[in-house]
């Protein structure tokens, strides 16, 4: 292991330059991978647009019950039509989402804490690699927390689910935790996802903060950015349409869709800024326009 002393700082991140090794596949850092990780990762960025708007419902894995989720039958359903990808736990998608819902599934495969613990860093793996098999997972979404109490522990899981996942070319997403003693500046976030890229996983996802380029261009595979906390309309939208200019290849929100009043149609806006290059001014406009006409 390198000495930690007289460490230079990184600095030189080539922000304008494009990723070196894309070659003809649309998934930065995808393109020597094999013909099922490819499969997987195209039913999650579109080969279009090249990206992705992924539905996060998994929050019951710890937080039991959340408002706007009360119902999950009636709540997602009505969003499939609006996202690339439904994420969720392994209990969620088989009881409320119909096998007949043709796109992609991200399947949360780590657990072991809850609201009632303070410490939320100590983590299993909660589902064998052969059900996310069975339930066709286009990835396998594993809780990193870098810097906690928990960081071994979740490593070991982060590992031991991308060697299940190269198995049997099931792509491992990498989510970039947050705790309460965790610090969430631009240097966590590139050292948290930079770790997470270099452990092996395909995708990963973290939050939208100051020096996003760089976060971007120093992660070898693409970034999805988590919503995080309910903020109004207006800003979640900015907060997306910053991040897509900021290299993000999509968003992967939770609560600011289900806990929005309209859940439907803020999934449309969202949709709008990730795929067909709107402002976030834009898509606000028609948030309000949609909400008043039903559109
Ligand atoms: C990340 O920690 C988990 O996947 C969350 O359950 C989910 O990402 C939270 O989504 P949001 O913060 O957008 O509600």
């Amino acid at each position: 292991m390198a000495d930690k002393d007289g460490l230079k700082v990184a600095k030189d991140y080539h922000v304008d330059t494009a990723f070196a090794n894309q070659g003809s596949f649309h998934v930065k850092g995808a393109n020597n991978l094999d013909w099922g990780m490819k499969k997987h990762l195209s039913n999650i960025f579109d080969p279009v647009s090249g990206n992705t708007v992924m539905f996060a419902f998994d929050h019951g894995y710890f937080m039991g019950s959340t408002a706007g989720l009360e119902r999950l039958d009636l709540v997602i359903p009505k969003l499939q039509e609006q996202v690339d990808v439904f994420m969720g736990t392994r209990g969620a998608l088989r009881t409320c989402v119909s096998p007949a819902f043709k796109k992609g599934i991200a399947l949360r495969v780590t657990s072991g804490s809850s609201m009632l613990n303070d410490d939320l860093s100590h983590e299993v793996v909660a589902v064998d690699i052969e059900d996310a098999i069975r339930m066709n997972a286009d990835c396998i979404a594993v809780q990193t927390f870098i810097g906690a109490d928990g960081q071994l522990s979740s490593i070991d899981n982060l590992s031991k689910c991308i060697n299940a996942g190269m198995r049997y070319s099931i792509p491992t997403l990498g989510v970039v935790a947050v705790g309460k003693q965790m610090e969430r500046t631009p240097r966590f976030f590139k050292l948290a996802t930079r770790i997470v890229a270099e452990m092996g996983a395909s995708l990963v996802k973290t939050y939208y903060c100051d020096d996003f380029e760089e976060i971007v261009a120093a992660c070898p595979v693409p970034i999805v950015v988590a919503g995080g906390k309910k903020l109004p309309e207006p800003e979640a939208l900015e907060m997306a349409y910053r991040s897509m200019q900021g290299g993000a290849r999509g968003l992967d929100m939770g609560r600011n869709i289900f806990q929005s009043e309209h859940p439907v149609e803020m999934a449309k806006a969202i949709r709008m800024i990730v795929h067909h290059g709107a402002t976030d001014k834009e898509a606000y406009e028609f948030y309000l326009d949609a909400t008043k006409s039903g559109k």
